[in-house]
């Protein structure tokens, strides 16, 4: 099982490079997470590789770009990115995403947002057609360490059942992230595609919340890793 996961996250990552990445692009944009790992080794063979610069997500990211010989970038010097690759924890039939698993959702988002266009790469248990389906539960919420229990009251009348994360052995108390902040993963239970776009909306809107890890109307195409060797592509 774990095998076939990971021979996906390879297969998504490498099929969505080969397709996606043309002569024409020279900043890149690149994503955090395990599948992640795949697009970097892929685009770190790429023959241009030398007119290539990646912006990364995250520290994880950073050191993937590093590793694989591409030169950094970052989105003050490249505001404007042709195209980004990254993973995604949930991918609904609207090509909507709960992101954040790795707590990078804010850069990610920042990134995606800069990106002409962003790739999604993503295994087969990803593919849950309706956003929190998955087997990781809630929708991960970047806030401000000062404001998380106004925040987690707040979520709670929308609706949520937040949860700040946190625990050994990873970390005595709660994750910080890249920037400082910590993440609230708050189970809304499923989000019909239709509504997804409205909760995000209302989660942003709270004092205190930095920014959600539902991405809406950002990914362009999504490469999912079937566990028979094949590729779903999305669009
Ligand atoms: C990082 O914060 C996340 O958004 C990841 O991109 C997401 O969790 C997918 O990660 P995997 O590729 O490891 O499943």
């Amino acid at each position: 099982m774990a095998d076939l996961v990971e021979k996906s996250k390879k297969l998504s990552a490498y099929a969505a490079v080969d397709d996606n990445l043309l002569s024409t692009h020279r900043v890149i944009g690149i994503g955090s997470g395990s599948t992640v790992v795949y697009v970097a080794e892929r685009v770190g063979q790429a023959s241009n590789k030398s007119d290539l610069v990646c912006v990364p997500t995250g520290f994880q990211s950073r050191q993937l770009i590093i590793d694989n010989g591409l030169r950094l970038g970052s989105t003050e010097e490249y505001p404007e990115i042709d195209i980004a690759f990254d993973g995604a924890d949930e991918i609904d039939t609207n090509l909507g995403l709960i992101k954040g698993g790795g707590a990078c959702l804010f850069q990610e988002k920042l990134v995606a947002a800069c990106s002409k266009q962003l790739v999604v790469v993503a295994d087969y248990r990803k593919d849950t057609g309706v956003l929190g389906k998955g087997w990781r539960k809630g929708v991960p919420i970047e806030v401000v360490p000062a404001a998380y229990t106004k925040v987690s009251l707040d979520l709670a009348k929308l609706g949520g059942k937040p949860v700040v994360r946190s625990g050994l052995p990873a970390k005595a108390g709660p994750v910080v992230t890249d920037n400082g902040n910590f993440i609230i993963d708050c189970d809304f239970g499923e989000i019909p595609p239709a509504q997804v776009a409205e909760l995000n909306a209302k989660i942003k809107a709270l004092v205190g919340v930095v920014e959600t890890g539902l991405f809406v109307g950002l990914a362009s195409k999504a490469y999912i890793g079937n566990a028979d060797g094949t590729i779903t592509k999305k669009t």
